[in-house]
């Protein structure tokens, strides 16, 4: 099978994982028989160098004439970098956002579990770990404060910055079905998280939620207030399958479960619209701190490559054989930094991309 991949390798770190995943993509390849077309290109920051805005028409249109898009990540040391202090519309993350609209991509898929072999690198205790997790974050990704008015002004004599939240129930609607259908394929549990106790887009949307469910009366669904979920993620994680949550409260949840998987470096992600175009990515940023090292953890990214040979390109062997090679080389004992701990063999992110490609 051919297929069109939008490679985006994006700042900081992002060149250096897709290359990773691009490697185990290719080994996909040569192993089953397809050919991946990839063509690059330049969103974030160095966009922003290259042509003044994160993200050009061109290459939103390159985007949407391919099979799936394959991200690294974009941006730059927050409040300390060329790219800050400009309009909201053209610092690096707006690309993200950009493209995130133009593709109608409004469900995010962000699975965390707790692989055995990283028990060691997961920083909860043995009794709470238990048996381990197994949970999807589904995120709505196109509403929401990120896509809200957004201005700084004067109002009674003080500089006053704004940042609206709406949500229409068409868009909890549809949110809600992408949650209620991956459950049925799981565990029939959905959590939905709000914040119904103060917010009035919390409050449309629990009801919302609970309209959908009528129409899955094998799942059983929750409400839980959003600061009681990010206390319940570290105190029981087992009991979550689905959590079905807003943009704002998906992304602050997302990055705290991928911590007890081990690491950020762990936690992968799909962005779907009604197509089967995608937009596969980390669930991490462009790490500045580590980027140029050859020390960041490339299994988000080759997890997301994984998601997306499953979900936009309809190659499921391939797809497991890919999370089989990671499984494997974690049992081998290989770590990147981030999920060291005594007694595995320290590897760089180059080589943690090689030993996955080999075994796939
Ligand atoms: P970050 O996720 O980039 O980094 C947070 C911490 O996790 C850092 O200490 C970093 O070194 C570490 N880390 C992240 N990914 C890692 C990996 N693969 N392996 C090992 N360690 C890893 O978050 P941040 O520092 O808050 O943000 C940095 C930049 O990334 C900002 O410009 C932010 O806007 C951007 N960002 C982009 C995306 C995206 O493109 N999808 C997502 C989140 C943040
Ligand atoms: C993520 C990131 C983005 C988000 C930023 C960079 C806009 O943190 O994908 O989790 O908040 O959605
Ligand atoms: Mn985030």
């Amino acid at each position: 099978m051919e297929s069109r991949i939008t490679l985006i390798p994006g700042d900081g770190i992002g060149p250096e994982i897709v290359r990773e995943a691009v490697k185990v993509l290719d080994s996909v390849a040569d192993k089953y028989g397809h050919k991946f077309d990839y063509t690059k290109i330049l969103m974030g920051g160095c966009s922003i160098d290259e042509y003044g805005v994160p993200l050009t028409d061109e290459a939103v249109a390159t985007a949407k004439a391919s099979d799936a898009v394959l991200l690294g990540a974009v941006g730059g040391n927050v409040g300390n970098s060329k790219w800050y202090d400009v309009a909201p519309n053209l610092r690096p993350e707006a690309g993200l956002l950009k493209i995130r609209k133009e593709l109608g991509l409004f469900a995010n898929l962000r699975p965390a579990y707790l692989y055995d072999e990283l028990k060691a690198a997961c920083p909860l205790k043995e009794e709470i770990i238990g048996d381990g997790f197994d949970m999807v974050i589904m995120r709505e990704l196109t509403g929401g404060l990120y896509f809200g008015n957004r201005y700084t002004k004067e109002i009674d004599g003080l500089e006053t910055a704004v940042d609206t939240l709406t949500y229409n129930e068409e868009e909890i609607r549809r949110i809600a079905i992408k949650g209620f259908e991956i459950a049925m394929k799981r565990r029939k549990k959905v959590t939905s998280v709000d914040k119904a106790n103060v917010l009035d887009s919390s409050r449309l949307w629990r009801k919302i939620v609970h309209e959908v469910a009528k129409d899955y009366p094998e799942v059983e669904v929750s409400d839980m207030l959003v600061d009681n979920c990010a206390m319940q993620l570290v105190m029981n994680p087992g009991q979550f399958d689905v959590i079905l949550t807003e943009n704002m409260f998906g992304d602050i949840l997302s990055d705290e479960a991928s911590m007890i998987t081990g690491s950020i470096g762990m936690l992968s992600s799909a962005s779907l619209n009604k197509t089967k175009l995608g937009l596969y990515e980390p669930s991490h940023g462009s790490a500045p701190d580590i980027a140029g090292k050859n020390v960041a953890n490339p299994i988000a990214t080759i997890l997301s490559a994984a998601m997306m040979l499953r979900y936009s390109l309809d190659l499921d062997k391939e797809a497991d054989a890919i999370e089989a090679a990671v499984a494997t080389v974690l049992k081998e004992g290989y770590r990147t930094t981030d999920i060291m701990s005594e007694g595995c063999t320290l590897v760089g992110t180059d080589k943690m991309g090689d030993l996955i490609a080999e075994r796939v």
